[in-house]
């Protein structure tokens, strides 16, 4: 296949970050005749891995491609262009979509005029594509996080001319408004207030594959929230890798906490936000969140490690003693607070004594869920470099002490909610049981119950009855 390569990655470039207010970039609508014509019959595929940035970037491709008329299929086997959304952020993240791509071939050879698509975070990572265009020369279109906006260009692009294209430009980035959405859910929903990332944590891709922080205008997020409201939605996310830092780009005087007050006086009955980090979480932040009924009391603050030691060696600018103070603010300050937390095992050079500060970090703080990882080299951050005597079963012998620790209070926090009524934002059917719903409560926890299909979309009652580790079963009851 002939190939055109606009640009490639590069983590030098990826590492730089300019000054200054981000550009914004306000699109309009436009489709070409070209592709109006071509996406009359043709069907898409795609499959996301990853966050939620990347959750969000797949709704945005969903709303351009539907908009042109391309529609929707669950079969790879049924689809003319078939997208991976790819994440980077660990090797086995990295691993699934190199079985997915070889699961692709025999289609490709089956139908020749298929277009595989590889895009989100694994491109930005310069080995890894040289990889990909070695292994796969069938992957027809690859472009990284900062061209998402020009997917029906592309697609354009290949369809005329039958090359491959490659772009995928490392650079600090700029803020797309207007692009198209079409969104997974009717009524929970992820609104952008902050892109990029700045904190360069030394384990940690993301800062390469998504560039510089860069906030969204005040009014831009507003206006995303209100429209969501008018549309009937009952839960707003406010993504971010750190939302914590948003508006600190921007000439607007505004922050977080003044954000999460606006977007909740809007009125959405439950009101969410994530990623926190603990350097920016501030005191004016918490009070908000103590303050407005529908911001729900959930906050996930990673805290990686609980060695003062390892934290400095990941960058990560805080304490021990720093995490628990905040900890402790946030706690006594808002009743009823749930917080989670990521936590990284294996780290270079880990000793046993690191390790125990954080189990008794997670004693400590009694989290009420956790997600846990084995650290995992990425190539090209600083901590691929550092020499590491830690052997795998240690790791791994470690990491299994580590969730039996965090069970203890996950367990309790569960067992403490049996025979207590919460309130339940249905989502839908359980996964493992049709019969069943499930939903969360407004500490995040999942719950399913017994009840009518019609219920999804609404906040009910329901009596919690049994509680498992990492979710519990209740009933419905009247108001
Ligand atoms: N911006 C968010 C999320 C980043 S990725 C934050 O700062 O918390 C989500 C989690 O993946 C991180 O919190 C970290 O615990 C984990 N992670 C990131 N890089 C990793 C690596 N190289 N190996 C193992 N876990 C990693
Ligand atoms: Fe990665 Fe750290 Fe940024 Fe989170 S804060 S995305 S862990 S570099
Ligand atoms: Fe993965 Fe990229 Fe998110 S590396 S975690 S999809 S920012």
């Amino acid at each position: 296949m002939k190939e055109k390569i606009i640009n490639k990655p590069d983590m030098v470039k990826a590492r730089n970050r300019h000054s200054g207010m981000p550009d914004i970039v306000y699109l309009e609508d436009s489709a070409s005749a070209f592709l109006l014509e071509y996406a009359k019959d043709k069907k898409y595929f795609i499959r996301t891995y990853g966050c939620q940035a990347n959750v969000r970037d797949e709704e945005s491709m969903r709303g351009m491609l539907e908009g042109v008329g391309f529609s929707k299929v669950e079969k790879e086997a049924e689809a003319d262009i078939i997208i991976l959304n790819t994440c980077a952020v660990r090797e086995n993240a990295e691993d699934k979509v190199y079985g997915e791509i070889g699961n692709l071939k025999g289609l490709k050879q089956k139908k020749k005029d298929l277009i595989i698509v590889l895009c989100g975070c694994i491109p930005e990572e310069p080995e890894i594509l040289e990889r990909i265009l070695n292994v796969y020369p069938y992957v027809n279109l690859i472009f990284g996080t900062h061209e998402v906006y020009k997917l029906l260009n592309f697609i354009e692009y290949v369809a005329k001319h039958k090359e491959r294209l490659v772009a995928v430009e490392s650079k600090d980035g700029e803020v797309y408004e207007g692009l198209p959405v079409r969104r997974t859910s009717s009524h929970k929903a992820f609104v952008n207030i902050i892109y990029g990332c700045n904190k360069f944590c030394t384990y940690c891709i993301v800062p390469y594959t998504r560039g510089k922080e860069r906030s969204r205008r005040f009014d831009d997020v507003l206006l995303e929230c209100k429209e969501l409201i008018d549309q009937g939605y009952k839960e707003i996310t406010l993504l971010g890798q750190n939302v914590n830092a948003y508006g600190k780009d921007l000439d607007e005087g505004k922050d977080f906490a003044d954000l999460l007050e606006a977007v909740a006086k809007l009125g959405i009955p439950r009101l969410r936000f994530t990623t926190s980090h603990p350097w920016d979480f501030t005191s004016k932040m918490i009070d908000i969140i103590a303050k407005c009924d529908n911001i729900m009391k959930f906050i996930h603050l990673p805290v990686q490690s609980g060695s003062d030691d390892i934290l400095k060696k990941m960058g990560r600018r805080y304490t021990s003693k720093d995490y628990i103070n905040l900890v402790n603010e946030m706690k006594k300050k808002i009743s009823g607070l749930g917080l989670s937390t990521d936590i990284i095992v294996g780290f270079p050079n880990e000793s046993d004594e690191d390790f125990q500060k954080t189990l008794d970090l997670v004693d400590e703080v009694k989290y009420d869920s956790a997600f846990t990882f084995i650290y995992s080299p990425r190539r090209g951050t600083p901590a691929a470099k550092m020499e590491d005597a830690i052997d795998k079963e240690t790791k791994s012998r470690r990491f299994k002490e580590l969730v039996k620790h965090l069970e203890v209070s996950v367990s309790a926090s569960s067992e403490s909610m049996v025979g207590k009524i919460y309130d339940v934002l249905v989502d839908g059917e359980s996964k493992n049981d049709d019969q069943m719903l499930s939903g969360y409560t407004e500490s995040n926890k999942l719950v399913h119950f017994k009840g009518d299909i019609s219920l999804v979309g609404q906040i009910i009652k329901v009596k919690i009855l049994e509680s498992h580790t990492y979710s519990l079963i209740g009933e419905k009851v009247d108001e």
